[in-house]
């Protein structure tokens, strides 16, 4: 039997490469002019990690973790997110005695064993950007600015930035009490997951999609109607620096975001081109991560932007692969010997050059460099050759002309480059 792919992870093909790519480029530009730098962290971690830093009351703790005991004996788990393992380099390489404030980004794969359907995969991707040790408001506003930024150059519109604050470790537990007394009065309404959400981490609820328990929480408590003076504080000047910016934005008194270790600015951006999956981007503030997994005191605020949804939203015209600059046409033995010495030549020079190492015919040969979009046809026959010429076909206007072989490679080069 033909062995397939595991259910929940994709291929992504090369007709489709080109829009990542574009993507990927966008964002590391985008982001190293804001002064972030590219970090890349292992695939694998202790599973400690996750189940301290994301909470082990959380779905993705509780459910959705692929997790193995490796052969001696460690458990370990593939990541579902990048932000606690950032962290954890940042603290082991002790990243801090550069300077205290590292901005980072990092892009890859990770791994939610969630049931998948359109635009929620088992693997996915993420571009995830972090600043480490900064409290300030002000770079709330500013990760939340470089985001849009990013999201507007790849051709992103009609997006919903929703902003929130969850409060902190002083004001959180008040909040946590009252919205359990609210529901424990209305507990018969939440189905069983939620009943014991309602003992291990209320918030939590606020992310179930089913009606009932949707319909219990409605008018529950909202977390930012608890928050401190300080956090209330910090909010306003987040909200000012985004109007500052221009930006607009939209109040989620519900939205508590998936993982625990947030804090203050919770944000999402969503797109109502997305049916269910609708969240293209989610961050915000943890102060407390760095403690939770054995590290000193570190501020961070960061978010991760899912890449098969955000790809989904891109534009037609955006990263469209680059078409062939060249397919060279080979009528005979002989003839091979000079493609592939001319192919190689162009290839030293960037120029996108292919020919035919089978020997097929003209037609066959052309209609290769068709499928591949070729701008040119350089079609070398034996006889052509021999009074030390080629031919080149513009694939656009379908005119040819004789090219001489001495030169050839500048020749082409100038041509190629130049259209
Ligand atoms: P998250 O909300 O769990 O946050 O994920 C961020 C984004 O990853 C989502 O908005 C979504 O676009 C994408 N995503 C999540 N799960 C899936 C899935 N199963 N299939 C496809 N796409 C998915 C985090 O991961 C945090 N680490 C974000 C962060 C960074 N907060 C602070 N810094």
């Amino acid at each position: 039997m033909e062995i397939k792919a595991i259910r929940g992870f994709n291929d992504i093909l090369p007709n489709e490469i080109g829009r990542w790519q574009f993507v990927e480029k966008t964002a590391r530009e985008t982001f190293e002019s804001f002064g972030f730098s590219e970090i890349r962290i292992p695939i694998l971690e202790k599973t400690e990690l996750f189940a301290r830093g994301i909470g082990e009351a959380t779905d993705i703790v509780e459910k959705e973790m692929y997790t193995f005991t490796d052969k001696g004996g460690s458990s370990l788990t593939l990541r579902p997110e990048a932000t606690a393992s950032m962290a954890r380099a940042y603290l082991e390489h002790k990243l801090y005695t550069f300077d205290p404030v590292a901005k980072l980004y990092c892009i890859g794969p990770m791994f939610r064993y969630e049931r998948p359907q359109k635009g929620r995969y088992r693997q996915f991707y993420q571009i995830d950007a972090e600043v480490f040790g900064v409290g300030n408001p002000v770079v709330d506003a500013e990760v939340i600015l470089m985001l849009i930024h990013f999201l507007k150059r790849v051709g992103l519109e009609k997006l919903e930035l929703q902003i929130n604050s969850l409060g902190c470790r002083e004001c959180r537990p008040r909040y946590r009490g009252e919205l359990k007394t609210y529901l424990s009065g209305k507990s018969f309404h939440l189905c069983e997951d939620c009943k014991r959400r309602l003992q291990t981490n209320p918030l939590r609820i606020f992310d179930c999609k089913i009606e009932t328990c949707q319909e219990a929480i409605v008018d529950a408590p909202k977390v930012s109607d608890f928050i401190c003076e300080e956090c209330r504080c910090h909010f306003d000047q987040v909200k000012e620096y985004l109007s500052i910016a221009d930006l607009e934005y939209v109040l989620n008194p519900t939205m508590v975001r998936g993982l625990d270790y947030y804090t203050r600015t919770a944000f999402e951006v969503v797109s109502y081109d997305l049916g269910a999956q609708n969240v293209v981007t989610g961050g915000g503030r943890y102060d407390n991560l760095f403690q939770e997994i054995g590290g000193m005191d570190v501020p961070g605020i960061g978010f991760a932007i899912g890449m098969e949804r955000l790809i989904s939203l891109l534009p037609r015209d955006k990263g469209s692969t680059r078409p062939l600059d060249l397919f060279i046409a080979v009528l005979g033995k002989k003839c091979k010997q000079d493609a592939f010495r001319i192919a190689n030549q162009l290839h030293l020079e960037g120029i996108r050059a292919e020919f035919d190492y089978e020997g097929k015919s003209l037609k066959s040969q052309m209609r290769r460099a068709d499928k591949f979009n070729a701008r040119y046809v350089l079609i070398l026959g034996e006889e052509e050759l021999e009074r030390g010429k080629a031919t080149l076909r513009n694939m656009a206007d379908k005119t040819q002309e004789e090219v001489p072989l001495q030169n050839m490679v500048h020749i082409l080069k100038e041509k190629i480059l130049r259209d």
